[in-house]
């Protein structure tokens, strides 16, 4: 596997562009199903979830083409069978979406369960209970969902808890449903809002997303359209961090700051420098970082995927730090690797105690999952000496050119290729 390797203690300074959402795309990719005619999305970002999305759609018979600069035009209008191939499905989260747009388009589909991090139970009896509600059949067998609808038809759909994944799923399947599907505690992140206005730029009929119910009224048919994605609120958040955390100052460009409120919020309360401007935010730390308590929450609460980053942000802090992980059940598996370095963090079922200290140690480490991954990207630019991360296809999931912005901010970071490397990219046509 390829590993990074970081000489620490370099502070960043300079300007960064961020990329297009990851989490957004990975919903908006399989969305062009939906669609009648060919799409051109934009502002995609090269990284390896996209490639495994665009793979899918082109294994499925859609006509993919790359017409650089992150825009590509997909017609997938030639599709005709709802089947995602397996060994790609489980590559990756995302895969799932493919279910609420096959769906939504077919009227059936068959999806492997999807894979993608480990945070722990990550059941998806919400997503299949939404589909329920709009009439459809859903079993599992062989690791693959198979779902059937003679029609779909509009419904109420409660979600017992909030969900990024089934809100989306929800969305995607009843924007060509019969009728008005009425969707009550929805999730509100930004890329719920970015797929709501792509579907309405394709003749969907969406209202409310963003907020916790989602009025969806079916329409018959819906066209192609060209749009461009949202930024990365977690790229930026991560860059943010990554900023305090060396000391640097760092203007972070192509951002929706109000997409960014919890954690510039998170930041100046720990002390860190922070200056928004219309499309960029300027992060700069020369003072003490001090103690702070964390709990993520659904959006606009703080997000569960900068959780790894603010809790080695608060590793540097003066004092004890309490960070709750209110999303997932297993999402501190990063703790270990940080007390490698010299982090001194204990973790008690949803909560870690953080015990601030001066400096962390460069050290061998593993990423064991994205963010996570990114969040040791972070102790090795802040740590003296030399560290190096194994495992950093996961980190590659979700950060475009990781390494090239890092090194445009002057950290010293390279990628080894290790030989034997078991994850290849999958190339589109
Ligand atoms: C999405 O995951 C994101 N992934 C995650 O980002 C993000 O952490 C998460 O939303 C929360 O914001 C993508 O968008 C591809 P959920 P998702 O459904 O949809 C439970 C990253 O780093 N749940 O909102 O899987 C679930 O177990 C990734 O980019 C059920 O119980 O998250 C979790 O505890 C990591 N039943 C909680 O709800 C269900 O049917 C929130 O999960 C669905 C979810």
């Amino acid at each position: 596997m390829d590993k990074f390797i970081i000489k620490g203690g370099k502070p960043l300074k300079g300007e960064v562009n961020i990329s297009g959402a990851k989490n957004a795309v990975v919903a908006i990719i399989p969305a062009v199903i939906l669609a009648d005619g060919p799409c051109v999305l934009e502002n995609i970002p090269d990284i390896s979830d996209v490639s495994i999305s665009l793979r899918i759609l082109y294994e499925m018979g859609a006509d993919v083409r790359n017409l650089g600069s992150g825009t590509y035009r997909i017609d997938a209008s030639k599709i005709t069978v709802p089947v995602v191939p397996y060994e790609l499905a489980r590559r990756m989260r995302a895969s799932y979406y493919f279910l609420g747009t096959l769906l939504g388009k077919f009227h059936k589909a068959r999806v492997a369960m999807p894979g993608g991090c480990y945070l722990g139970d990550r059941p998806i009896d919400q997503h299949l209970r939404a589909f329920s509600a709009l009439g459809a059949d859903c079993s599992l067998e062989n690791g693959m969902i198979d779902i059937n609808a003679g029609m779909l038809i509009g419904n109420q759909i409660y979600f017992d808890k909030i969900t990024v994944g089934g809100t989306i799923n929800a969305m995607l399947a009843a924007c060509r449903a019969t009728g008005l599907t009425v969707i009550e505690n929805a999730a509100k992140e930004p890329h719920i809002v970015d797929l709501a206005n792509f579907l309405n730029s394709m003749g969907a009929d969406i209202m409310g997303a963003g907020t916790d119910v989602i009025k969806i009224r079916g329409v018959k048919h819906l066209k192609g359209a060209q749009y461009a994605v949202i930024p990365d609120q977690i790229e930026a958040g991560t860059y943010m961090v990554a900023a305090a955390a060396t000391k640097g100052d760092v203007l972070i460009k192509n951002v929706i700051p109000k997409h960014l409120e919890s954690i510039t919020q998170k930041l100046a309360k720990i002390g860190v420098g922070v200056e928004e401007f219309d499309e960029s935010i300027r992060i700069y730390a020369d003072g003490p970082l001090v103690k702070t308590s964390v709990k993520t929450m659904p959006h606009p609460g703080f997000p569960t995927d900068m959780q790894p980053q603010i809790s080695t942000l608060l590793c540097l802090a003066e004092g004890t730090s309490i960070v709750t992980e209110e999303i997932f059940n297993n999402r501190f598996r990063y703790v270990d690797e940080l007390r490698r370095m010299g982090a001194d963090i204990s973790v008690e079922g949803k909560v870690a105690v953080i015990e601030g200290v001066g400096k962390l140690m460069g050290a061998p480490v593993t990423a064991p999952d994205l963010r996570a991954g990114a969040a040791l990207v972070i102790a090795g630019l802040a740590a003296s000496g030399v560290t190096e991360i194994d495992d950093i296809y996961h980190i590659e999931r979700g950060y475009e050119n990781i390494e090239e912005k890092l090194r445009s901010l002057g950290a010293d970071i390279v990628k080894k290729n290790v030989p034997g490397s078991s994850v290849r990219k999958v190339e589109v046509g």
